[in-house]
């Protein structure tokens, strides 16, 4: 049993807690849920327990396939022991198909599949509502380094094709995800969470959307999206996990 100790951080989604070991934090998942900078605001039954385990499950995918990942064990049910991490506050976006703040911003239509897949990089700033920017303003307000700008946009290009190829057998569409990485003794790992509050899923035969966006545009049958695709993920598990 690993002891929580102070409380380090508590965001809309989480809380980070300290442990009595410097190099572990644990993170406690809340069914708070907030969207538009927190004007919206609500509870989502059960997500906290739904992206603790989704995340879990998806971290554990990606270390195995090589990506570096601050994740060690999930110690209760919605809690994760991690690596401690100082989170770099760039936000890495990944879309495959066209939706949301893409579609708005470029006037495209949502669910037109990319020509070419986009990432994007926005500074994680609640003053400023987490701007979009690029490498260059990275550099220039030292967020990151240029090797870790490189780092960061290399593993999330694997993430995205890891993810697609491992959620396709349970018709889930990915159609895009926001990753946070941290600094562990110098090196980057992949941190935060992996759920549908972070990333879109489509039901791939009917199009249905399986994530936050139920949430954030009123949709209803929030909980039985999530529920949905946690259903969807364990079935997964074994072999291809
Ligand atoms: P966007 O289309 O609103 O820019 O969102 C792109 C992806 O990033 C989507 O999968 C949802 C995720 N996301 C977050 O995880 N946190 C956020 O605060 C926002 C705005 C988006």
């Amino acid at each position: 049993m690993t002891a929580k100790g102070e409380l380090l951080y508590e965001g809309k989604a989480k809380k980070v807690f300290r442990t009595d070991d410097p190099d572990r934090y644990l993170v406690e998942f809340k069914d708070d849920a907030t969207a538009f900078d927190g004007l919206k605001k609500g509870t989502i039954r059960r997500k906290g327990e739904i992206n603790a385990r989704l995340s879990a499950l998806f971290f554990q995918m990606l270390s195995r396939r090589g990506i570096p990942t601050h994740f060690i064990e999930q110690t209760g049910p919605r809690q994760l022991l991690v690596r401690a991490v100082e989170i770099i506050p760039v936000e890495v976006v990944a879309r495959n198909i066209v939706a949301g703040s893409l579609a708005k911003r470029l006037g495209l239509e949502e669910g037109t599949v990319l020509k070419r897949p986009v990432l994007e990089f926005y500074y994680k700033s609640d003053e400023l509502h987490d701007p979009m920017i690029n490498n260059y303003h990275i550099a220039a307000l030292e967020l990151a380094t240029e090797a870790q700008i490189k780092e960061m946009e290399t593993y999330a290009w694997k993430v995205n094709e890891l993810l697609v190829e491992f959620l396709r057998p349970a018709d889930l569409v990915l159609v895009d995800f926001k990753l946070e990485f941290g600094l562990h003794h110098g090196s980057i790992l992949l941190a935060d969470e992996i759920s549908p509050d972070t990333c879109r899923f489509w039901d791939g035969t009917s199009g249905e959307k399986l994530d936050k966006d139920r949430f954030r545009r009123d949709l209803g049958g929030v909980e039985d999206a999530y529920e949905e695709v946690l259903r969807r993920v364990e079935k997964l598990i074994g072999e291809n996990l």
